[in-house]
C-alpha cells in the first residue's frame, strides 16, 4: 500500500531560482539562504521517497485568468518547466505518476473536491523552486510529481481549513491505492510578504514562527485563521501559506518536525523551509502489546516456578540423608524433636481451622 511518510513546507521565491540558475548560492547576500538547505537535501537523499504531491500555486504561467479552477491536478505522464517571460528554467522535466494522479483525482472528485483535471500542466517556480531547494541541482528529479495546483491568486481564494480537508482525502486517496509507495507531501509558498501596495515588502517574523512551531504543536489554532488575517498579519501575498495547511492535513495526527529552516529577507520575503515526518501509530502500539505479552509471559513463567518450588521442600528428607549419615543417636533425637514440631504444627492448623467456625456461629 501506498502511504505518506512526510511533509515539506517550502517558500518558492522566484529569486531563489534566479540565484541557483545564475550560481549565486555562495554570494554574501544569499548564502545565509543557501546554507539552510544542504541538511534538507541530505534528508532528501536519505529518505528517497517514490512520489512527491506538491501542492504549489501556478503564477500566470499554464494557468492563467482566463479560466481559474480553485483545484486543479495534473494527470500527465510528465510537466515541462514552464516559460515565465524569459524562457522556460533550466532544470529538468517533471516526471509525473499518471496512475496514481488518476487515483487522487477521482477520490478527491468523490469526496466532494470538484478537481479540474490538467493533462497538459507546464509547472513553473511555484513548483520547480521547492524542488531545487530539497534536491539540488540535479540532472534528474529523483521522484515522480503529482502537481495539485491551488488558486491564490485571483480571490475568492480556499481558505487554510479547506485546504486542510482537501490534505485529508489526499491522504485517503494515499492509503487506498494498492501500490507500495513512499510519498512525500509539499506544501509551497509563503511565508509573510506582499509584493505591491503601501506595505510592499512587509515581512512578520512573529506570525511566520508561531505557524511554523503550530504545524506539529497546535494545528487546530492554524485551521482557524482567515483569510482577513493571513492578508493583516502575513501580507497579502502571505496566503500562500494555506497551501501549506492542504500538506499538513495529508500528514495526519502524529508527526515530527525534523527540521528548519527560516531566513529574512530574501528578495522580499521571509523564506522557510521544514521537514515533518509521519509517526507510525502502529509501533508504539505493538511495543505496549509486546510489553503487556511479556508480562503474562512473566505471570506464566513465575506460575511454572511455582511447582518447582516444591522440590526444594522436598529438601527435608534430604536433610534426613544428611542426618541419616550422621550416629544413630543424634538422628534419633532430631527425628524426635521432627515429630515434636510436626505435631504442634497439626495442632495448631487444627485451632486455627477451629476458630473460624466460631466465629461464623458468633455472626449467625
Ligand atoms: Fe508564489
Amino acid at each position: 500500500m501506498a502511504k505518506i511518510t512526510a511533509g515539506i513546507g517550502c517558500s518558492h521565491v522566484p529569486a531563489i531560482g534566479a540565484a541557483f540558475d545564475q550560481g549565486l548560492t555562495q554570494e554574501a547576500y544569499w548564502k545565509p539562504l543557501f546554507d539552510g538547505y544542504p541538511p534538507a537535501q541530505e534528508w532528501m537523499r536519505k529518505h528517497k521517497p517514490d512520489v512527491a504531491i506538491i501542492v504549489y500555486n501556478d503564477h500566470g504561467s499554464a494557468i492563467t485568468l482566463e479560466t481559474i479552477p480553485t483545484f486543479a491536478i495534473g494527470v500527465a505522464d510528465e510537466f515541462q518547466p514552464a516559460d515565465e517571460g524569459w524562457g522556460p528554467r533550466k532544470v529538468p522535466v517533471v516526471k509525473g505518476h499518471s496512475k496514481l494522479a488518476w487515483h487522487l483525482a477521482e477520490t478527491l472528485i468523490i469526496n466532494e473536491f470538484d478537481m479540474c483535471v490538467m493533462n497538459k500542466l507546464d509547472v513553473d517556480h511555484g513548483l520547480t523552486i521547492p524542488m531545487n531547494i530539497t534536491c539540488g541541482l540535479v540532472d534528474e528529479w529523483p521522484f515522480a510529481v503529482i502537481p495539485i495546483a491551488v488558486n491564490v491568486v485571483m480571490f475568492p481564494v480556499p481558505s487554510g481549513d479547506r485546504c486542510w480537508r482537501l490534505g485529508e482525502v489526499i491522504r485517503q486517496a494515499v492509503e487506498s491505492f494498492p501500490e507500495d509507495l513512499k510519498v512525500v507531501v509539499f506544501g509551497t509558498g509563503g511565508m509573510s510578504h506582499q509584493i505591491h501596495g503601501e506595505r510592499s515588502g512587509m515581512i512578520n517574523t512573529k506570525f511566520d514562527t508561531a505557524f511554523l512551531n503550530d504545524l506539529t504543536k497546535n494545528p487546530a489554532r492554524l485551521r482557524k485563521i482567515k483569510h482577513e488575517e493571513y492578508v493583516t498579519d502575513s501580507g497579502a501575498e502571505g496566503i500562500e501559506m494555506v497551501m501549506w495547511m492542504a500538506m499538513r492535513g495529508a500528514l495526519g495526527d502524529n508527526v515530527h518536525e525534523v527540521y528548519r529552516h527560516y531566513h529574512v529577507p530574501a528578495s522580499n520575503t521571509a523564506a522557510a523551509l521544514i521537514v515533518m515526518e509521519t509517526d507510525d501509530k502502529k509501533k508504539p502500539k505493538k511495543k505496549a502489546v509486546k510489553k503487556a505479552a511479556s508480562k503474562k509471559a512473566a505471570k506464566k513463567k513465575a506460575g511454572r516456578k511455582a511447582p518447582a518450588k516444591k522440590p526444594a521442600a522436598k529438601k527435608v528428607p534430604a536433610k534426613k540423608k544428611a542426618a541419616a549419615k550422621k550416629p544413630a543417636k543424634k538422628a534419633a533425637v532430631k527425628k524426635k524433636a521432627a515429630t515434636k514440631k510436626v505435631a504442634t504444627k497439626k495442632v495448631a492448623k487444627k485451632k486455627s481451622v477451629k476458630k473460624p467456625v466460631k466465629k461464623k456461629a458468633a455472626k449467625k
